[in-house]
């Protein structure tokens, strides 16, 4: 019985959401605003805009922390690169825009980096060292800088859809800036994992039997 119930709504579920879709479609497209080109890009340009003021704001922090000096020099670079990006955004927009009007945000976005669930974030605090708060962190560098990736990888074809066949190079140096930060971190990742080794080794407890394994 039960079955046969829910093969009707599931029958029925697909005709009243396709009815409910279209109608609410027809009335989207009636009310919502045509913007020129131009501001549409400025608003992808914007939204861009806010991942580099975090991204900035979270180089500055981690510069500070990393105890590693590769990974400082390289973070050091980075952020003038970054700095760079947000000049060119800031740039784009001003050209985009209609006398002046459109403003390049301050904002900053939600930078991409994954929440433990809270016994998890517990866990942590409890029993990582220092060195893998290091790979932790790193983990995170590589995530925001592959997730640069994907936007200025669509900025770039969105933008020569538009005909701003200006800001196509601008966009592809910030995004073969980003693709160089990205492999930099993946190269350097074994070379970081030898140098913070001994710390982590030394917070394991190995019986006999497992580091002999481990040799
Ligand atoms: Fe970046």
């Amino acid at each position: 019985m039960a079955r046969s119930r829910k093969t009707t709504t599931n029958k029925s579920k697909p005709t009243s959401s396709t009815k409910r879709k279209s109608r609410s479609n027809l009335s989207t497209s009636r009310t919502r605003k045509k913007l020129t080109p131009n501001q549409k890009l400025t608003f992808h340009l914007n939204e861009a805009l806010a991942i580099e003021n975090a991204a900035v704001q979270r180089l500055q922090s981690r510069i500070k922390q990393t105890k590693i000096d590769n990974v400082k020099q390289r973070l050091q670079l980075h952020l003038e690169e970054t700095r760079g990006q947000q000049n060119r955004l800031k740039q784009l927009i001003s050209d985009l825009g209609d006398g002046g009007k459109s403003a390049a945000t301050k904002d900053k976005a939600q930078l991409p980096i994954s929440t433990p669930p809270k016994s998890l974030t517990k866990l942590v605090e409890r029993i990582m060292t220092s060195a893998e708060l290091e790979l932790k962190a790193a983990k995170e560098d590589a995530i925001i800088e592959n997730a640069e990736i994907i936007i200025y990888d669509m900025l770039t074809h969105l933008a020569e859809k538009m005909n701003a066949t200006h800001a196509v190079p601008i966009l592809t140096q910030s995004l073969s800036e980003e693709r160089s930060m990205a492999d930099w971190i993946k190269t350097n990742t074994p070379e970081l994992v030898v140098q913070l080794w001994p710390e982590i080794e030394g917070s394991v407890d190995m019986s006999e039997e497992e580091a002999q394994q481990l040799q």
